[in-house]
């Protein structure tokens, strides 16, 4: 999965002119440093080369991140160097890159002591990020009763459904992805999206010709903020870091208009609108844990990576019920029935896959149909525990 991007021939161009680049500004600004240029060490930055707005390996659009990453190296006086990494669930490519050593920091983190602390520490926050309002331009939505009459998309098992979940004056429309929310309302089968906002601005920059306004919002398990991730050890570089942010404030500013990131006064969405149950979270510190997987998994259609009660509770309904046939802790032999495979078989549609046969079952080969037996949430922390039984073979 890894790609070392300083292994390819292209890539290492690339390298090669970021440090020219590098070295032509520190010869104009800073003279007597241009002597030792080849003894600085790089700024090695991990980033998803498939992750637009966020980051890409195209040179022509790095994104983000990347933008924000080269305006750091430049600022400390370094070239900098990239660890590409496709990274399916955020914190097991946090604990791979940033704690494997293989960069020095990660950015786009979500700020918060609940990820990953202590073993990864913070700078200070460069952006908001969350779900947004999407809908034609001139039509202010303004918080949860805007929404009233109208039909709005939201993503399957996404915080936004989940919010509007009890709402019988909402219409809903589940979609799978952000990119099926924007198709929603290009097509006039939703009159707003409540959609993972970074995505929806991109989306309307590249494809619908900035046809849409877009609102961010703020509220529990809604928004939060982003920062730059570095390993423990790094709190010297963390504090270079954090004393330049500031005089990047306006380049940062410029590249989230660049790339289409929805800027402004975000849409409060107050705790009473959050109906009682209905959210999937058990606490803060799980749904702090859900954004931060939110954060890496949302563009790509994945759901949120599991909390610790979660997995548990799935795990136990499992070796309750599912067992007997798919092996306990779903350890088993048989291929076929083996579903520590399942993403291994289905990618990016393990999910899909998993709830339509949990649900309907394959009663000719034998898979009983569970959905008069368990409900939704119960589903949800079965998957939670399958998630982190993962494998690529069964061997
Ligand atoms: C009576 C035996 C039995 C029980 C109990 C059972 N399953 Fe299955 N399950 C099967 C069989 C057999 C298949 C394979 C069907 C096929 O080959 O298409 C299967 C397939 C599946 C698949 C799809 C696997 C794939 O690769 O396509 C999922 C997901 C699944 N089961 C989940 C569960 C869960 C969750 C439970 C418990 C709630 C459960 N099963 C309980 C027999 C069972």
């Amino acid at each position: 999965m890894r790609r070392n991007h300083l292994g390819s021939g292209k890539s290492r161009n690339r390298a090669m002119t970021a440090l020219v680049a590098w070295v032509a500004a520190s010869a104009m600004t800073a003279p007597i440093a241009t002597a030792h240029a080849d003894e600085a060490q790089p700024f090695r930055l991990c980033a998803d080369p498939t992750n637009l707005p966020f980051s890409s390996d195209g040179a022509s659009q790095p994104g983000f991140y990347v933008e924000i990453g080269q305006a750091l190296a430049q600022a400390l006086g370094q070239p900098i160097a990239y660890d590409w990494y496709k990274s399916y669930f955020g914190k097991r490519t946090v604990r791979v890159t940033l704690l494997g050593k293989q960069c020095d920091a990660m950015i786009g983190l979500p700020r918060s002591e609940d990820f990953m602390g202590p073993a990864v520490i913070f700078s200070n926050t460069f952006a908001k990020e969350g779900y947004a309002l999407v809908a034609a331009k001139g039509q202010a939505i303004g918080g949860v009763e805007g929404l009233k009459g109208r039909r709005v998309a939201v993503q399957f098992a996404s915080t936004p459904q989940n919010l509007l979940a009890s709402r019988d004056d909402i219409q809903k429309v589940t979609v799978l992805s952000p990119e099926e929310g924007m198709q929603a309302l290009d097509q006039g089968k939703a009159d707003v999206a409540f959609i993972w906002g970074p995505v929806a601005g991109w989306l309307n920059k590249t494809t619908y010709r900035d046809r849409y306004q877009i609102e961010l919002t703020e509220g529990e398990g809604l928004s939060w903020d982003a920062a730059i991730g570095f390993a423990k050890t790094s709190t010297e570089l963390r504090d270079r870091v954090d004393a330049i942010l500031p005089q990047l404030q306006k380049t940062i500013a410029d590249l989230a208009v660049k790339y289409g990131l929805p800027t402004g006064q975000p849409v409060r969405f107050g705790a009473q609108a959050v109906p009682a149950g209905v959210t999937t979270g058990t606490g803060t510190g799980a749904r702090v844990t859900e954004i931060a997987n939110v954060v890496a998994t949302e563009t790509k259609g994945e759901a949120a990576a599991p909390s610790a009660e979660a997995v548990g509770t799935g795990k136990e309904i499992f070796n309750g019920t599912c067992a007997h046939c798919h092996g306990p802790d779903a350890i088993q032999s048989e291929k076929k029935i083996d579903l520590r495979l399942l993403r291994h078989r289905y990618g990016d549609e393990m999910r899909e896959k998993y709830w339509t046969t949990v649900h309907e079952g394959r009663p000719a080969k034998g898979m009983p149909a569970w959905k008069e037996v368990f409900t939704d949430d119960q589903f949800d922390n079965i998957y939670s525990f399958l998630l982190t039984v993962q494998s690529e073979s069964n061997d």
